[in-house]
Protein backbone atom coordinates (compact mmCIF):
# COMPACT_ATOMS: atom_id res chain seq x y z
CA UNK A 1 0.00 0.00 0.00
CA UNK A 2 2.87 2.98 0.97
CA UNK A 3 4.36 2.36 -2.70
CA UNK A 4 1.34 1.86 -4.64
CA UNK A 5 0.98 5.77 -5.87
CA UNK A 6 4.86 5.23 -6.69
CA UNK A 7 4.00 1.95 -8.63
CA UNK A 8 1.03 3.50 -10.72
CA UNK A 9 3.72 6.39 -11.38
CA UNK A 10 6.55 3.73 -13.02
CA UNK A 11 4.22 1.12 -13.96
CA UNK A 12 5.43 0.68 -17.51
CA UNK A 13 7.61 3.45 -18.23
CA UNK A 14 10.69 1.54 -18.61
CA UNK A 15 12.57 3.29 -16.34
CA UNK A 16 16.55 2.06 -15.95
CA UNK A 17 18.10 1.56 -12.65
CA UNK A 18 21.15 0.98 -12.25
CA UNK A 19 22.19 -2.11 -9.70
CA UNK A 20 25.48 -2.49 -8.77
CA UNK A 21 25.85 -5.59 -6.97
CA UNK A 22 24.33 -7.45 -10.28
CA UNK A 23 25.12 -10.89 -8.63
CA UNK A 24 23.83 -10.44 -5.42
CA UNK A 25 21.24 -13.27 -5.16
CA UNK A 26 18.66 -10.48 -3.24
CA UNK A 27 19.51 -8.14 -6.30
CA UNK A 28 18.74 -10.49 -8.84
CA UNK A 29 15.58 -11.58 -7.51
CA UNK A 30 14.22 -8.30 -6.78
CA UNK A 31 15.37 -7.47 -10.41
CA UNK A 32 13.26 -11.21 -11.80
CA UNK A 33 10.51 -9.44 -9.59
CA UNK A 34 10.34 -6.21 -10.87
CA UNK A 35 10.68 -6.90 -14.37
CA UNK A 36 7.86 -9.19 -14.02
CA UNK A 37 5.65 -6.80 -13.29
CA UNK A 38 7.17 -4.03 -15.69
CA UNK A 39 8.47 -1.73 -13.03
CA UNK A 40 11.64 -0.75 -14.50
CA UNK A 41 14.30 -1.97 -16.58
CA UNK A 42 16.95 -3.67 -14.33
CA UNK A 43 20.98 -2.04 -15.64
CA UNK A 44 22.81 -4.82 -13.79
CA UNK A 45 26.75 -4.41 -13.23
CA UNK A 46 28.67 -7.30 -13.17
CA UNK A 47 30.42 -10.22 -15.11
CA UNK A 48 27.24 -11.09 -17.24
CA UNK A 49 28.08 -15.28 -16.94
CA UNK A 50 28.02 -15.18 -13.34
CA UNK A 51 24.53 -13.07 -13.32
CA UNK A 52 22.86 -15.46 -16.34
CA UNK A 53 24.08 -18.83 -14.69
CA UNK A 54 22.94 -17.61 -11.23
CA UNK A 55 19.80 -16.19 -12.24
CA UNK A 56 19.07 -19.75 -14.25
CA UNK A 57 20.09 -21.67 -11.47
CA UNK A 58 17.54 -19.97 -9.25
CA UNK A 59 14.93 -19.97 -11.66
CA UNK A 60 14.53 -16.46 -12.43
CA UNK A 61 13.65 -14.77 -15.41
CA UNK A 62 15.74 -11.67 -16.29
CA UNK A 63 15.96 -12.05 -19.75
CA UNK A 64 14.50 -8.19 -20.21
CA UNK A 65 17.49 -6.42 -17.67
CA UNK A 66 20.18 -4.60 -19.28
CA UNK A 67 23.97 -6.22 -18.34
CA UNK A 68 27.37 -4.85 -17.90
CA UNK A 69 30.90 -5.92 -17.60
CA UNK A 70 33.08 -3.27 -16.09
CA UNK A 71 36.11 -5.58 -17.42
CA UNK A 72 34.99 -5.79 -20.89
CA UNK A 73 32.75 -2.21 -21.09
CA UNK A 74 33.82 -1.20 -24.89
CA UNK A 75 33.46 2.90 -24.03
CA UNK A 76 35.57 2.40 -20.76
CA UNK A 77 38.01 5.18 -21.80
CA UNK A 78 35.51 7.46 -22.75
CA UNK A 79 33.85 7.07 -18.85
CA UNK A 80 37.26 7.61 -17.69
CA UNK A 81 37.75 11.27 -19.65
CA UNK A 82 34.37 12.37 -18.47
CA UNK A 83 35.28 11.30 -14.55
CA UNK A 84 38.38 13.37 -14.95
CA UNK A 85 36.66 16.12 -16.41
CA UNK A 86 33.55 15.84 -13.61
CA UNK A 87 36.24 15.64 -10.92
CA UNK A 88 38.26 18.91 -12.03
CA UNK A 89 41.57 18.25 -11.04
CA UNK A 90 41.17 16.50 -7.98
CA UNK A 91 41.79 12.84 -9.37
CA UNK A 92 44.21 11.87 -11.83
CA UNK A 93 42.99 9.62 -15.01
CA UNK A 94 44.81 7.01 -13.41
CA UNK A 95 42.95 7.41 -10.03
CA UNK A 96 39.81 7.70 -12.47
CA UNK A 97 40.43 4.72 -14.03
CA UNK A 98 40.94 2.74 -10.67
CA UNK A 99 37.82 3.60 -9.20
CA UNK A 100 35.73 3.78 -12.30
CA UNK A 101 36.83 -0.88 -12.44
CA UNK A 102 34.46 -0.94 -9.25
CA UNK A 103 30.98 -0.90 -9.94
CA UNK A 104 29.81 1.59 -7.47
CA UNK A 105 31.62 4.45 -8.94
CA UNK A 106 30.92 3.01 -12.64
CA UNK A 107 27.27 3.00 -11.63
CA UNK A 108 27.17 6.11 -10.47
CA UNK A 109 29.05 7.34 -13.73
CA UNK A 110 26.31 5.82 -15.70
CA UNK A 111 23.48 7.99 -14.14
CA UNK A 112 25.18 11.10 -14.23
CA UNK A 113 25.90 10.23 -17.56
CA UNK A 114 22.59 9.92 -18.93
CA UNK A 115 22.87 6.38 -19.23
CA UNK A 116 20.17 5.33 -16.52
CA UNK A 117 17.29 7.33 -14.82
CA UNK A 118 18.79 5.96 -11.05
CA UNK A 119 20.67 3.78 -9.17
CA UNK A 120 20.79 1.32 -6.19
CA UNK A 121 23.71 -0.04 -4.07
CA UNK A 122 24.92 -1.46 -1.14
CA UNK A 123 23.75 -4.53 -0.95
CA UNK A 124 27.40 -5.56 -0.06
CA UNK A 125 29.16 -2.16 -0.25
CA UNK A 126 28.88 0.30 2.75
CA UNK A 127 26.83 3.47 2.63
CA UNK A 128 30.03 5.64 2.80
CA UNK A 129 30.84 3.63 -0.69
CA UNK A 130 27.28 3.86 -1.90
CA UNK A 131 26.78 7.26 -1.15
CA UNK A 132 30.78 9.02 -1.74
CA UNK A 133 30.82 8.50 -5.76
CA UNK A 134 27.33 10.43 -6.31
CA UNK A 135 28.69 12.71 -4.09
CA UNK A 136 31.50 13.45 -5.83
CA UNK A 137 29.68 12.42 -9.70
CA UNK A 138 26.84 13.69 -9.48
CA UNK A 139 26.29 16.24 -6.95
CA UNK A 140 23.76 18.32 -5.01
CA UNK A 141 20.69 19.48 -7.59
CA UNK A 142 20.11 22.94 -7.84
CA UNK A 143 18.95 25.07 -4.97
CA UNK A 144 20.68 22.27 -2.33
CA UNK A 145 23.63 22.91 -0.27
CA UNK A 146 24.03 19.38 1.14
CA UNK A 147 22.70 15.90 0.76
CA UNK A 148 21.06 14.43 3.60
CA UNK A 149 18.38 11.14 3.93
CA UNK A 150 14.87 10.28 5.19
CA UNK A 151 13.81 7.33 6.53
CA UNK A 152 9.98 6.27 6.51
CA UNK A 153 8.94 4.27 9.38
CA UNK A 154 5.84 2.39 9.20
CA UNK A 155 3.49 -0.04 10.92
CA UNK A 156 2.72 -3.25 8.55
CA UNK A 157 -1.01 -1.90 8.61
CA UNK A 158 0.07 1.65 8.06
CA UNK A 159 -1.88 3.14 11.04
CA UNK A 160 1.25 5.04 11.52
CA UNK A 161 3.42 6.33 9.28
CA UNK A 162 6.42 8.96 10.06
CA UNK A 163 9.37 10.09 8.33
CA UNK A 164 13.00 11.14 10.04
CA UNK A 165 16.42 12.02 9.37
CA UNK A 166 19.22 12.80 9.23
CA UNK A 167 20.11 9.11 10.09
CA UNK A 168 22.90 8.12 7.65
CA UNK A 169 24.59 10.75 5.49
CA UNK A 170 25.01 14.34 7.18
CA UNK A 171 27.03 13.58 10.31
CA UNK A 172 26.72 16.76 12.08
CA UNK A 173 24.65 19.27 10.01
CA UNK A 174 25.12 22.90 10.78
CA UNK A 175 22.09 25.15 11.43
CA UNK A 176 21.75 26.22 7.80
CA UNK A 177 22.06 22.18 6.91
CA UNK A 178 19.42 21.20 9.40
CA UNK A 179 16.98 24.11 7.82
CA UNK A 180 17.37 22.15 4.57
CA UNK A 181 17.09 18.73 5.82
CA UNK A 182 13.61 20.13 7.32
CA UNK A 183 12.34 21.60 4.06
CA UNK A 184 13.53 17.58 2.64
CA UNK A 185 12.02 15.74 4.74
CA UNK A 186 8.90 17.71 4.59
CA UNK A 187 9.33 16.99 0.46
CA UNK A 188 10.05 12.97 1.08
CA UNK A 189 6.79 12.71 3.69
CA UNK A 190 4.78 13.75 0.83
CA UNK A 191 5.88 11.64 -1.32
CA UNK A 192 4.40 8.76 0.56
CA UNK A 193 1.05 10.88 1.57
CA UNK A 194 2.07 12.41 4.59
CA UNK A 195 0.95 15.87 5.28
CA UNK A 196 4.06 17.22 7.25
CA UNK A 197 4.62 18.41 10.48
CA UNK A 198 7.49 19.24 10.86
CA UNK A 199 9.45 19.09 14.46
CA UNK A 200 13.16 20.33 15.10
CA UNK A 201 14.04 17.92 17.61
CA UNK A 202 16.87 18.81 20.20
CA UNK A 203 17.48 17.83 24.44
CA UNK A 204 15.63 21.41 25.08
CA UNK A 205 11.55 22.62 24.65
CA UNK A 206 11.58 26.08 24.02
CA UNK A 207 14.62 27.01 26.04
CA UNK A 208 14.08 24.80 28.70
CA UNK A 209 17.66 23.45 28.35
CA UNK A 210 20.82 25.29 26.78
CA UNK A 211 23.97 24.47 25.35
CA UNK A 212 25.67 24.63 21.88
CA UNK A 213 23.72 21.58 20.38
CA UNK A 214 20.45 23.53 21.42
CA UNK A 215 21.44 26.46 19.75
CA UNK A 216 22.22 25.19 16.86
CA UNK A 217 18.58 23.50 16.62
CA UNK A 218 17.02 27.11 17.00
CA UNK A 219 19.01 28.60 14.84
CA UNK A 220 17.68 26.34 12.06
CA UNK A 221 14.39 27.03 12.84
CA UNK A 222 15.24 31.05 12.56
CA UNK A 223 16.52 30.30 9.27
CA UNK A 224 13.15 28.29 8.39
CA UNK A 225 11.46 31.20 9.58
CA UNK A 226 12.95 33.03 6.62
CA UNK A 227 12.43 30.14 3.98
CA UNK A 228 8.35 30.81 3.29
CA UNK A 229 8.02 27.19 3.31
CA UNK A 230 4.56 25.06 2.58
CA UNK A 231 4.45 22.72 5.55
CA UNK A 232 4.19 23.41 9.56
CA UNK A 233 6.98 23.26 11.80
CA UNK A 234 8.07 23.83 15.07
CA UNK A 235 11.04 23.64 17.42
CA UNK A 236 13.56 23.35 19.13
CA UNK A 237 11.11 20.48 21.00
CA UNK A 238 11.94 17.38 22.98
CA UNK A 239 10.57 14.10 21.27
CA UNK A 240 7.78 13.75 24.06
CA UNK A 241 6.80 17.56 23.00
CA UNK A 242 6.64 16.90 19.20
CA UNK A 243 4.93 13.39 19.69
CA UNK A 244 2.41 13.84 22.66
CA UNK A 245 -0.03 16.03 22.25
CA UNK A 246 -0.89 16.80 26.04
CA UNK A 247 2.79 17.43 26.39
CA UNK A 248 2.82 19.41 23.49
CA UNK A 249 0.42 21.34 24.45
CA UNK A 250 1.84 22.00 27.90
CA UNK A 251 5.81 22.48 26.56
CA UNK A 252 4.81 24.30 23.40
CA UNK A 253 1.13 26.16 24.07
CA UNK A 254 -0.63 26.94 20.81
CA UNK A 255 1.78 24.95 18.56
CA UNK A 256 0.28 23.81 15.42
CA UNK A 257 2.78 20.88 15.46
CA UNK A 258 4.20 19.77 18.99
CA UNK A 259 2.07 17.30 20.23
CA UNK A 260 1.20 15.96 16.49
CA UNK A 261 4.82 16.12 14.91
CA UNK A 262 4.76 13.28 11.55
CA UNK A 263 7.99 14.56 10.40
CA UNK A 264 11.15 14.12 13.19
CA UNK A 265 14.27 16.41 12.60
CA UNK A 266 17.43 14.94 14.33
CA UNK A 267 20.08 17.26 15.65
CA UNK A 268 22.75 14.98 14.42
CA UNK A 269 23.65 11.61 13.00
CA UNK A 270 24.04 9.78 16.06
CA UNK A 271 20.83 10.49 17.80
CA UNK A 272 19.14 9.82 14.09
CA UNK A 273 20.76 6.56 14.04
CA UNK A 274 20.17 5.49 17.05
CA UNK A 275 16.48 7.04 17.50
CA UNK A 276 15.59 5.00 14.12
CA UNK A 277 16.78 1.42 15.39
CA UNK A 278 15.25 2.30 18.41
CA UNK A 279 11.59 2.75 16.70
CA UNK A 280 12.21 0.07 14.40
CA UNK A 281 13.30 -2.79 17.15
CA UNK A 282 11.47 -1.65 20.23
CA UNK A 283 8.40 -0.33 18.34
CA UNK A 284 8.05 -2.86 15.18
CA UNK A 285 7.94 -0.55 13.11
CA UNK A 286 9.01 -1.05 9.31
CA UNK A 287 11.97 1.28 8.30
CA UNK A 288 12.28 2.05 4.25
CA UNK A 289 15.12 4.17 3.03
CA UNK A 290 17.55 5.85 4.00
CA UNK A 291 16.36 7.65 0.78
CA UNK A 292 18.83 10.80 -0.05
CA UNK A 293 17.73 13.82 -0.48
CA UNK A 294 19.25 17.14 -2.19
CA UNK A 295 21.17 14.71 -4.72
CA UNK A 296 20.98 15.88 -8.51
CA UNK A 297 20.03 12.14 -9.38
CA UNK A 298 18.14 9.62 -7.81
CA UNK A 299 20.69 7.32 -5.35
CA UNK A 300 20.27 4.89 -3.20
CA UNK A 301 21.51 3.22 -0.51
CA UNK A 302 20.26 -0.14 0.99
CA UNK A 303 21.97 -1.76 4.29
CA UNK A 304 24.19 -4.76 4.21
CA UNK A 305 21.53 -6.65 5.60
CA UNK A 306 18.82 -5.96 3.27
CA UNK A 307 16.68 -8.28 1.73
CA UNK A 308 14.84 -8.98 -1.89
CA UNK A 309 12.11 -6.95 -0.45
CA UNK A 310 14.42 -4.04 0.31
CA UNK A 311 15.88 -3.80 -2.95
CA UNK A 312 12.23 -3.61 -4.84
CA UNK A 313 11.10 -1.42 -2.52
CA UNK A 314 13.93 0.63 -2.81
CA UNK A 315 14.21 0.32 -6.92
CA UNK A 316 10.43 1.88 -6.74
CA UNK A 317 11.75 4.70 -4.44
CA UNK A 318 14.17 5.67 -6.96
CA UNK A 319 12.41 5.10 -9.63
CA UNK A 320 9.33 7.08 -8.51
CA UNK A 321 12.45 10.08 -7.83
CA UNK A 322 13.42 10.17 -11.24
CA UNK A 323 9.94 11.29 -12.36
C1 LIG B 1 28.70 10.58 3.23
C2 LIG B 1 30.15 10.44 3.64
C3 LIG B 1 30.60 9.08 3.25
C4 LIG B 1 31.06 11.41 2.97
O1 LIG B 1 32.34 11.16 3.54
P1 LIG B 1 33.71 11.41 2.78
O2 LIG B 1 33.74 10.71 1.49
O3 LIG B 1 34.79 11.15 3.76
O4 LIG B 1 33.54 12.93 2.60
P2 LIG B 1 34.54 13.99 2.08
O5 LIG B 1 34.50 15.07 3.10
O6 LIG B 1 35.87 13.39 1.67
O7 LIG B 1 33.78 14.47 0.79
C5 LIG B 1 33.74 13.79 -0.46
C6 LIG B 1 33.00 14.69 -1.39
O8 LIG B 1 31.62 14.71 -1.03
C7 LIG B 1 31.19 16.04 -0.73
N1 LIG B 1 30.26 15.93 0.43
C8 LIG B 1 30.51 15.31 1.62
N2 LIG B 1 29.38 15.33 2.38
C9 LIG B 1 28.44 15.97 1.64
C10 LIG B 1 27.07 16.29 1.87
N3 LIG B 1 26.41 15.97 2.99
N4 LIG B 1 26.41 16.94 0.88
C11 LIG B 1 27.02 17.26 -0.29
N5 LIG B 1 28.30 16.98 -0.56
C12 LIG B 1 29.00 16.34 0.39
C13 LIG B 1 32.44 16.82 -0.40
O9 LIG B 1 32.26 18.17 -0.70
C14 LIG B 1 33.46 16.15 -1.31
O10 LIG B 1 33.34 16.65 -2.63
P3 LIG B 1 34.67 16.81 -3.54
O11 LIG B 1 35.40 15.49 -3.48
O12 LIG B 1 34.13 17.12 -4.90
O13 LIG B 1 35.44 17.91 -2.92
C15 LIG B 1 30.26 10.70 5.17
O14 LIG B 1 29.54 11.84 5.47
C16 LIG B 1 29.83 9.55 6.02
O15 LIG B 1 30.60 8.63 6.25
N6 LIG B 1 28.57 9.60 6.52
C17 LIG B 1 28.06 8.58 7.39
C18 LIG B 1 27.79 7.30 6.65
C19 LIG B 1 27.44 6.23 7.63
O16 LIG B 1 28.31 5.53 8.11
N7 LIG B 1 26.15 6.13 7.92
C20 LIG B 1 25.66 5.27 8.95
C21 LIG B 1 25.11 3.97 8.48
S1 LIG B 1 23.63 4.10 7.52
Amino acid sequence: MLLDPMIKEIKGKKLKIVLTEGHDPRVLEAASKLLAEDLVVPVLIGDVKVIEDLAKEKGWDISGAEMIDVATYDKFDEMVSTMVELRKGKQTAEECAKLLKQTNYFGTLMVKMGMANGLVGGATYSTADTVRPALQLVKTKPGSKSVSSGLVLYKDDESEKYVCGDCAIAIDPTSDELAELGCELAKTARMFGIDPRVAFLSYSTKGSGKGDAVTKVVEAVKKVDEMNVDFEYDGELQFDAAFVPEVGQLKSPGSKVAGHANVFVFPEIQSGNIGYKMVQRLGKFNALGPILQGLNAPINDLSRGCSTRDVYEMCIVTAAQSI
